[in-house]
């Protein structure tokens, strides 16, 4: 049988999480219902899932099983989908548009967006505790540390609080890159990092260049990001384009100008690849992920 083209594992996953994340949310027709509605409106339906693609293309490297996958999977898109909630409200970034939908502050209000993000930020964490996605449980009690690290003040949370403290302001490159690395790269690192947890034991080395990797990733992703903010249109991203430059963020693009930004990008993918070559045929999904986020159209 020949290996599947990377489009064609690309929808396998993709679908396999729908699934999964349909089963691990909670039904509308339990009470609370409108806040129930309103989780799933958040979470289903839309989005790349690049988290939960990072977690099995990673879990390929230590021969994780795919339900374990799935588990992590779905912790890291919660917890995303739990971000972005927070990151379109009005006290944010104060965006009406998401994944093509109505923002559910927008949909619904900012109370229940607000609830929202905070009933999917810990069912990330009762899910990820539910079953073993290890066969060592003191690494599984590490792993849900990893997440919370990633997801909290010094990790996602943090980033967005120098994204918010940084509006106006002229950013250098270095403190550009601190900020991405939190706001974006921390929940991206620890996709790949948990992922490769979930199977055999990889030797300190080998976890230490996946880690770089993650690293390298959730920079360029973030970078990408901000590129498409400028040059994509609304349609194609499925959030309003050009948001950046009206809300006046510091990016990645009004440091360095969009060919610059994409040539940083460019330069940061073959640095990923490099260190997954020595990995061969077992990283062969995550090497085209790398290239997929650096060359993505939304
Ligand atoms: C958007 O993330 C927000 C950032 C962290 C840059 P994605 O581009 O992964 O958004 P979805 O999940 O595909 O909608
Ligand atoms: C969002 O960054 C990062 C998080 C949600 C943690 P952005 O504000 O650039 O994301 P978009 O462009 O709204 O998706
Ligand atoms: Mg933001
Ligand atoms: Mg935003
Ligand atoms: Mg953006």
């Amino acid at each position: 049988m020949s290996t599947p083209s990377f489009s064609q594992w690309m929808t396998h996953i993709q679908e396999r999480m729908e699934s999964a994340l349909d089963r691990a949310l909670p039904v509308p027709a339990i009470t609370p219902t409108r806040l129930h509605e309103a989780m799933r409106y958040a979470v289903l339906g839309g989005g790349k899932r690049v988290r939960p693609l990072l977690v099995h293309a990673a879990g390929d490297i230590s021969g994780a099983t795919p339900e374990r996958l799935d588990r992590v999977g779905c912790a890291l898109e919660m917890i995303h989908a739990y971000s972005l909630v927070h990151d379109d409200m009005p006290c944010m970034d104060d965006d009406t548009l998401r994944r093509g939908k109505p923002t559910v502050h927008v949909q619904f209000d900012d109370a229940t967006a607000l609830l929202v993000g905070d009933a999917l930020q810990t069912l990330a964490f009762q899910h990820l505790a539910e079953a073993p996605v290890s066969d060592d449980p003191q690494r599984q009690l590490g792993m849900l540390r990893q997440l919370a690290i990633a997801s909290g003040s010094r990790g996602m949370a943090g980033g967005q609080a120098i994204d918010l403290a940084s509006v106006g302001l002229q950013l250098n490159l270095s403190e550009l890159e601190f900020m991405h690395i939190h706001k974006t790269g921390a929940l991206i690192r620890a996709a790949v990092g948990l992922g490769v947890q979930c199977g055999r034991n990889l030797n300190d080395d080998e976890m230490t260049s996946l880690d770089h990797v993650g690293k390298v990733i959730g920079l360029l992703f973030q970078i990408v990001d901000d590129i498409l903010d400028a040059e994509a249109d609304t349609a194609t991203l499925g959030k309003t384009a050009g948001k950046d430059a009206a809300n006046d963020k510091p990016t990645y693009v009004s440091l360095l100008g969009v060919t610059r930004a994409r040539a940083l990008a460019e330069e940061m993918c073959q640095d990923a690849l490099d260190r997954l070559a020595a990995f061969g045929e077992p990283a062969r999904r995550l090497s085209e992920l790398t290239r997929f986020i650096v060359h993505r159209q939304f």
